[in-house]
């Protein structure tokens, strides 16, 4: 009988755009969560949840009973997110779980020391001749709103440390549907797939469309280090929020994020979504 397929991270933006596709593709695979009533709720109670924390390994082995491969995505504003998967992953090699789909970020190697879990984890993973494939997403179509709807909503502005550089935002479910492709299909083991939307936008461009899509005037302050650093404070943030932030954005503000590639198409055979779409999706009516 075939395996099934571990999806860590499943309640999440990302986690659970993966499910719906491994749904639709009739894939055999087990939801991971730390809690799994809740776990439920959010996927359907079709869906087959384990109980599983990163951070207890006591829940490892009936996670990965009758598995083979792992989708292995790691929760966001996690300084040290190496350490964390660490026990896992030694958990996989054990077992003889090889094939690992793991959930990097585009540019996590320019992101600074303190970010610089995404790149040892990698390593690891070839190091340890893992069956892996790289997913390396750009920044999520789905940030604005996300992580802004207040902001977008209630301020009229968008307020991250990008400067003037530009990304191309990617749509969560394009990133899904590769991921879907990449654990249910073969020819992709050693792979390292960038993943971009179609077009190059700054966060004042990114703004001006906002407005179009909101009927609502939305404004990119482009505010300073410092400036951002005070608003989070302001707001209550702990304090490692902003520097991380602000390192993540660094490499748009840097323009080391102005890539666009073909890796979705390639993969999903279908051209990615602009953010327009995305937007329109998200905040209008
Ligand atoms: N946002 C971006 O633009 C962007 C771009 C590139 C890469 N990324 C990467 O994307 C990842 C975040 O993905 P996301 O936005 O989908 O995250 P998310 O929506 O915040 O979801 C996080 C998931 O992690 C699970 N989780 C949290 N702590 C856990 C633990 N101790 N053990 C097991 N599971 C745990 C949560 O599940 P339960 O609560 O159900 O346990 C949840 O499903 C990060 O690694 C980030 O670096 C983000």
């Amino acid at each position: 009988m075939s395996k099934k397929i571990l999806v860590t991270g499943a309640t999440g933006t990302i986690g659970k755009a993966v499910v719906k596709e491994l749904k639709s593709a009739g894939a055999a695979f087990k939801a991971a969560s730390r809690n799994v009533a809740a776990g439920h709720e959010k996927l359907g109670s079709d869906t087959e949840v384990v109980a599983f924390d990163f951070a207890d390994p006591t829940t490892f082995n009936a996670a990965t009973e009758g598995i083979d491969r792992v989708f292995l995505l790691g929760p966001p504003l996690t300084l040290e997110l190496d350490k964390l998967l660490a026990p896992f992953i030694a958990h996989l090699q054990i077992n003889g779980i090889k094939r690992v789909v793991y959930f990097s970020a585009l540019g996590a190697e320019k992101m600074g020391d303190s970010l610089g879990f995404h790149n040892i984890i990698e390593e690891q993973l070839k190091l340890e001749n893992f069956d892996y494939t790289i997913l390396k997403p750009t920044f999520f179509a789905q940030n604005f709103k996300n992580y802004e709807w207040e902001n977008i909503t209630e301020r009229g502005i968008t307020f991250v440390t990008a400067g003037e550089g530009k990304a191309a935002f990617v749509d969560v479910n394009d990133i899904a549907k590769v991921a879907a492709k990449v654990l249910t299909t073969d020819g992709h083991i050693g792979k390292q797939y960038q993943l971009t939307g179609p077009e190059l936008l700054s966060y004042a461009e990114a703004a001006q469309i906002l407005t179009e899509v909101t009927g609502k005037p939305i404004f990119y302050p482009n505010p300073s280090p410092d400036q951002y650093r005070g608003a989070l404070a302001a707001a209550g943030a702990p304090a490692f929020v902003a520097d991380y932030m602000i390192n993540v954005y660094s490499i748009i503000s840097r323009n080391e994020a102005a890539i666009i590639t073909k890796d979705v198409e390639l993969v999903t055979g279908q051209k990615p979504t602009d953010l327009k779409t995305v937007l329109q999706r998200d905040f209008a009516g």
